[in-house]
C-alpha cells in the first residue's frame, strides 16, 4: 500500500514517515520546504534505512500533484501540509486561507480526479474553542474557534464531511492533535522553529541550551491547580504512530470521523518546567508574566475513542517528552540551520 505525506519533512510529518515505513508501508512526500529543511529528509531516510520518493512541491500546485498521483499509485494521504502559527495567522489570515483551505481543496480535487478517496487530516484541538471544558470529546460542538487558524482547521474537517457525505466512497480521518512535543529518539529529528519559538517546550528547550535568557510563563492566576495553564502533551512519537493506525482504519472504513490523539492527561506549565529539569539535570530559569491572549486556563483529551476505533494509546510519559526533546535540542542546537 502506498501513502502520499504532503507536509512529510516538516516536524510530525518527518516522525510519521518514519513510522509509516517501519509499518510496512510505501511512502511518497510531498512538501514545499516553506518551514522545513531537505536536510529532514535526509535524516529520515538514514533512520529508516529506505528510500523513498519525494516532491518539492505546493499543494496548492494542481499540475505538480496531478504528476505525483500519475507517477505512482496511491491508496491513501496523509495530510499535513499547511501553516500552522497561530499569532501569524491573525497578522495573515489571506496566507492561511490560501494556503491550508485552497490548498486542501486542490489536494482533494486532484485525489478524486485519480481516483484515491482516503485522506487522514492533520486537525487541531483547537477546533473545540474555548467554551468546552476538558476532558475534551469528539462529539462536542466545536467551530467556536478564535483565530484564522482555528478557522481553517474547523473549515477543513467541514469541507472534508461534505465530501464524504457527498460521496460515499470517501474516508476521511480528522485527526485533533494536543500538544505535540519530544523528538525522535535518536536526537536525530525534532522540531525546528523558525525564530523565537511561540510553543512551550521549545521555548524551555531554547532557554536551556542558553539561547534565550528565561521562559515567560504566561499567566498563574489561572483556575488550575498551580495557576499555569494546563495541557495534553503528547510525544511525537506516540502521535506518529497514531497516523500509521488512522491509515489502517481508513483502508477499512468509509465516512468521516474525528478522533482525538492526546494522552488524556493534563500538565500545567510549571509541571513542564520541573520535569524537563529532573529528565534533564538543567534548570530553567523563568519569571511570571501576564497571560496570553486566547490562551485558556485547561485543555486536555478524552483519548477513548482512538483506543475503541484504532486501537491507539500513548505509550511515553512526559519524561520520556523531555528527554528526548533536550536531546534534539542539545544534539542540533541550531535545529537544521546551515545544512541545506
Ligand atoms: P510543520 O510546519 O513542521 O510541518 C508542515 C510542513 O508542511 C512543513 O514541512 C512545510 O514546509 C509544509 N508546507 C506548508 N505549506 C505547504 C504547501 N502549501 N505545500 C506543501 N508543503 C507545505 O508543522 P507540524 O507541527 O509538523 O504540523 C503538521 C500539521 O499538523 C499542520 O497541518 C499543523 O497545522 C497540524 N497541527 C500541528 C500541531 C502542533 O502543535 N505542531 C498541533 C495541531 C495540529
Ligand atoms: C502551552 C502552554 C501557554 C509559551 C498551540 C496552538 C494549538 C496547537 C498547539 C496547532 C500555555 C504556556 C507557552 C511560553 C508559556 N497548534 N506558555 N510560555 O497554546 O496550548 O497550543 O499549539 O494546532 O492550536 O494554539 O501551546 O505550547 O503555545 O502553550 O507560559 O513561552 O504554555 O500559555 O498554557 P497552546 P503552547
Amino acid at each position: 500500500m502506498s501513502v502520499l505525506i504532503t507536509g512529510g519533512a516538516g516536524y510530525i510529518g518527518s516522525h510519521t514517515v518514519i513510522e509509516m515505513l517501519a509499518a510496512g508501508y510505501d511512502v511518497v512526500v510531498a512538501d514545499n520546504f516553506y518551514n522545513s529543511k531537505p536536510e529532514s529528509i535526509r535524516r529520515v531516510k538514514t533512520l529508516a534505512g529506505k528510500e523513498f520518493p519525494f516532491y518539492q512541491c505546493d499543494i496548492r500546485d494542481k499540475d505538480g500533484l496531478s504528476e505525483i498521483f500519475r507517477k505512482h499509485r496511491i491508496d491513501a494521504v496523509i495530510h499535513f501540509a499547511g501553516l500552522k502559527a497561530v499569532g501569524e495567522s491573525v497578522e495573515k489570515p489571506l496566507e492561511y486561507y490560501d494556503c491550508n483551505v485552497g490548498g486542501t481543496l486542490t489536494l482533494c480535487e486532484v485525489m478524486r480526479d485519480a481516483g484515491c478517496k482516503r485522506i487522514v487530516f492533520s486537525s487541531s484541538a483547537t477546533v473545540y474553542g474555548s467554551f468546552n471544558p476538558s476532558p475534551l470529546k469528539e462529539d462536542m460542538q466545536t467551530g467556536a474557534v478564535t483565530n484564522p487558524y482555528g478557522r481553517t482547521k474547523y473549515m477543513i474537517e467541514e469541507i472534508l464531511k461534505d465530501i464524504c457525505r457527498s460521496d460515499n466512497e470517501w474516508t476521511a480521518v480528522l485527526l485533533r492533535y494536543f500538544n505535540p512535543i519530544g523528538a525522535h529518539i535518536s536526537g536525530q529529528i525534532g522540531e525546528d522553529p523558525n525564530g523565537i519559538p511561540n510553543n512551550l517546550m521549545p521555548y524551555v528547550s531554547q532557554v536551556a541550551i542558553g539561547k534565550l535568557q528565561q521562559l515567560s510563563i504566561y499567566g498563574d492566576d489561572y483556575d488550575t491547580a498551580d495557576g499555569t495553564g494546563v495541557r495534553d502533551y503528547i510525544h511525537v512519537a506516540d502521535l506518529a504512530l497514531g497516523h500509521v493506525k488512522a491509515v489502517d482504519y481508513a483502508l477499512k472504513n468509509k465516512g468521516a470521523e474525528a478522533i482525538n490523539l492526546g494522552t488524556g492527561t493534563g500538565y500545567s506549565v510549571l509541571d513542564i518546567v520541573k520535569a524537563f529539569e529532573e529528565a534533564n539535570g538543567i534548570k530553567v530559569p523563568y519569571k511570571i508574566a501576564p497571560r496570553r491572549s486566547g490562551d485558556i486556563a485547561t485543555c486536555f483529551s478524552d483519548p477513548s475513542k482512538a483506543k475503541r476505533l484504532l486501537g491507539w494509546q500513548a505509550q511515553r510519559n512526559i519524561d520520556d517528552m523531555c528527554r528526548d526533546s533536550w536531546r534534539w535540542q542539545s544534539q542540533n542546537p541550531s535545529g537544521y540551520d546551515g545544512l541545506g
